[in-house]
């Protein structure tokens, strides 16, 4: 068996990527780890010449990517949240999968799962949190596909105005909104996915659950 984890976050050796290669090792089987921001993939343009022969027109790096997600047994999606939606990159990859739905349903009964990270765990009101939307894209994806979709799990990342050197002029700063208007880089606790022994266990959990669903 062999489970494919798919990272959209572009930053280096980020909290998305660490989160994913904790449910990697737990599966204890082959795995792969990619991350996307090493590849070139357009959107999907919509013009469904795949449905003659499960390929992409596009003259990118979008085929590869479809045939490794192919050739695995599972597949783990793990994406952050600008704007409290899933990160183009990740919905990208999901929608230049869409040659695997042709001819026919090939990623059925396939095990997935998603890991997502955002900093807003709380989402405005009435509307659902960061990581909720997160989870749901790639959910929405996996359903569409009559994957076998095993479960998400949230990351607490960071804020990226941490960072910034503007933060004391800035009115829309995620610093403030977040932590209060005496909040600064200093007084901010800098979120590690191994220092949260909860998730850490969710994530070890999430690798056995796949190859489980494999199994069964
Ligand atoms: C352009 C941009 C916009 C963001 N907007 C949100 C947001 O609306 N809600 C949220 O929870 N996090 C937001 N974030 C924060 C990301 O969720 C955060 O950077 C992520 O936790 C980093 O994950 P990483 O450590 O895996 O790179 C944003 C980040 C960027 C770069």
């Amino acid at each position: 068996m062999k489970v494919l984890g798919v990272s959209g976050s572009p930053i280096k050796d980020s909290n998305t990527d660490r989160a994913l290669k904790i449910a990697l090792a737990a599966t204890g089987v082959k795995t792969e780890f990619i991350k996307l921001s090493d590849y070139t993939i357009q959107p999907c343009n919509a013009c469904l010449e795949c449905r003659k022969t499960n390929n992409c027109v596009l003259k990118d790096d979008g085929n590869l990517l479809m045939n490794k997600t192919y050739k695995a047994d599972a597949l783990i999606i793990a994406g952050f949240t600008p704007y409290s939606s899933i990160d183009s990159r990740s919905k990208i990859f999901m929608e230049r999968l869409y040659p695997l739905h042709h001819r026919h349903a090939l990623m059925s009964g396939k095990p997935g799962a998603a890991i997502v990270t955002c900093v807003m765990q709380q989402g405005h009101e009435g509307m659902a949190s960061a990581c909720e939307n997160g989870i749901s894209a790639i959910q929405n994806y996996m359903l569409a596909e009559s994957m076998s979709f095993i479960g998400g799990i949230s990351i607490l990342g960071n804020v990226p105005c941490l960072i910034c050197d503007k933060k004391e002029q800035c009115s829309v700063s995620a610093l403030k909104m977040l932590f209060g208007k005496d909040a600064t880089p200093e007084n901010v606790k800098i979120n590690s996915v191994e220092d949260d022994t909860e998730t850490v266990a969710a994530l070890e959990k999430l690798g056995g659950d796949i190859v489980d669903a494999y199994y069964q």
